[in-house]
């Protein structure tokens, strides 16, 4: 279900890197806090990644190959 209102259909994430031309203060705070690791994108640093898909139960239905990102 898309929950965009119609008027901000063209609006898409620009990234966190943006914010940083005029919040330098609170981009340098933000980046240095756990908040800018909260979640996190595996195809950028698959190190994020910290748990052993290696020992994944029998009856799990996915694979790390199918992980995007990682929470927390
Ligand atoms: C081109 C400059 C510019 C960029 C880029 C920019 N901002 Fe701002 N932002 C401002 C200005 C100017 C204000 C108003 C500051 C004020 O009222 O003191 C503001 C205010 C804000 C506020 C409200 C602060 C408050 O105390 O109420 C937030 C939250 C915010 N910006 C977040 C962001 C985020 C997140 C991004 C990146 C996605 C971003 N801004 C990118 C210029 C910018």
């Amino acid at each position: 279900m898309n929950l965009q209102p119609p008027s901000q259909k063209e609006a898409h994430f620009v990234g966190s890197s943006q914010c940083n031309q005029c919040h330098k203060e609170e981009h340098k705070h933000w980046t240095n806090s756990l908040h800018s690791k909260m979640i996190q994108d595996i195809s950028k640093n698959p190190d994020v990644v910290i748990a052993d898909f290696t020992k994944l139960p029998k009856d799990a239905d996915f694979t790390l190959a199918q992980a995007v990102y990682t929470i927390g």
